[in-house]
């Protein structure tokens, strides 16, 4: 069987609440992260076409390069560096409207332009981060935020 997703809706927050319904029913029984996280970053892709989808996985005192969809990417970041090492030691979200203007930001690639990191908390600890980057300034809201959370708080089941 042909893997699918069919998104419907026009604005963000439609076409979000159409990709968190259909990756549910993709996953469906499947328990294995790596599958999980690949087909997570293909349906963000397919969904909203950003430059670059990726989880950095917690590693011991680093975070080490995970399933990603978009061009070659650091494979080790370190706890507190940049927005990926940030959002790990604050546990928290980072919307990033100009990463130029990030203290410490990592350039993977110069053609990012804005950037989210959402982190994914297991027992209150951070296992993994989803990083999002995309060309355009300013890209990123509270609203991908607001989804983006849903999405890895379901995601940390699997953790
Ligand atoms: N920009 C990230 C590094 C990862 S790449 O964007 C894929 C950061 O500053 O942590």
């Amino acid at each position: 069987m042909a893997e699918s997703i069919l998104i419907e809706g026009t604005t963000r927050s439609e076409k979000y609440e159409s990709l968190l319904n259909q990756l549910k029913i993709l996953i469906g029984e499947e328990q294995d992260l790596i599958s999980i996280l690949s087909n997570t970053t293909a349906a963000i892709k397919e969904t909203f076409d950003f430059f670059w989808i990726g989880f950095y996985l917690v590693r011991g005192e680093v975070l080490k390069l995970g399933p990603f969809q978009g061009s070659l990417a650091c494979m080790e970041i370190a706890f507190g560096r940049g927005v990926c090492g940030t959002s790990w030691q604050k546990k928290e979200a980072l919307v990033v409207s100009n990463v130029d203007e990030f203290p410490g930001h990592i350039a993977c690639s110069n053609l990012s332009k804005s950037e989210i990191v959402v982190p994914i908390l297991k027992n209150e600890n951070v296992v993994a981060v989803l990083d999002i980057d995309s060309t355009t300034l300013c890209d990123f809201t509270e609203t991908d935020a607001y989804y983006l959370k849903e999405l890895c708080q379901w995601l940390s089941i699997y953790f």
